[in-house]
């Protein structure tokens, strides 16, 4: 989808994830994904901020990113309420860099599937974090389940135009063609939910 048209998108659905943000079955999730970071982390398509209430906050300071002004909006309310030491950057994470080693982790929550290229953004992830550091992703993708991913190829178009972000990506292959060397994964919901705990590569 456009650029334009998907920030419009996620300009008009912040509500929705403001309310996401207890949503009990992700929350879970979350916790365990996030459990254990310090340092420098950058997030990227960090949306209404419905990690910041996970994170340890004495000792981080957090780096989101997001193309959607409404939702920095509210991910700069939630990081107040939270008290998380928060810098957030209006950017296209598709467009962005920074140095090498900026970070100790990088997160991506329910981001890749959005992305015209998601792989690409994910081999940036081998740059910019450092080598005794870590990646952490929590997606949704496709099924192990063959007919489930049978339906959600087919469904993908639709789900899409609808609501901007596609269901049908394999998760694990895009990280392996981003050549993200992966420590652990696990998987939820016919294996539609991806954990997954990783390093990056030399770079
Ligand atoms: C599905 S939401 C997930 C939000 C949040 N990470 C969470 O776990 O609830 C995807 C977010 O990524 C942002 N996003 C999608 N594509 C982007 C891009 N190319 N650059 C920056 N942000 C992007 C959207 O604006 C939206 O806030």
């Amino acid at each position: 989808m456009q650029k334009n048209k998907l920030i419009k998108k996620y300009n008009k659905q912040v509500k929705m994830y403001e309310k996401n943000r207890n949503n009990p079955t992700l929350a879970p999730w979350r916790r365990e994904i996030l459990k254990g970071l310090q340092g420098k982390v950058l997030e990227v398509g960090v949306g209404a901020g419905a990690n910041f209430a996970f994170y340890d906050k004495a000792s981080i300071h957090i780096t989101g990113v997001d193309f959607s002004p409404e939702m920095l909006k509210s991910a700069r309310k939630a990081a107040d309420s939270h008290q998380v030491n928060t810098e957030l950057l209006l950017k296209n994470v598709e467009n962005l860099d920074f140095e090498s080693n900026s970070f100790d982790h990088i997160v991506s929550t329910l981001s890749l599937c959005s992305y015209q290229n998601p792989a690409g953004v994910l081999a940036k992830f081998n740059k910019w974090c450092r080598q005794d550091g870590s990646i952490r992703l929590l997606e949704h993708g496709l099924s192990s389940n063959k007919f489930l991913s049978l339906s959600q190829k087919a469904i993908d178009p639709i789900f899409t135009k609808i609501s901007g972000c596609h269901c049908d990506r394999d998760i694990l292959q895009l990280v392996k063609k981003a050549n993200i060397k992966v420590d652990r994964v696990d998987r939820y919901w016919s294996d539609i939910v991806y954990l997954i705990w990783a390093k990056p590569s030399v770079n």
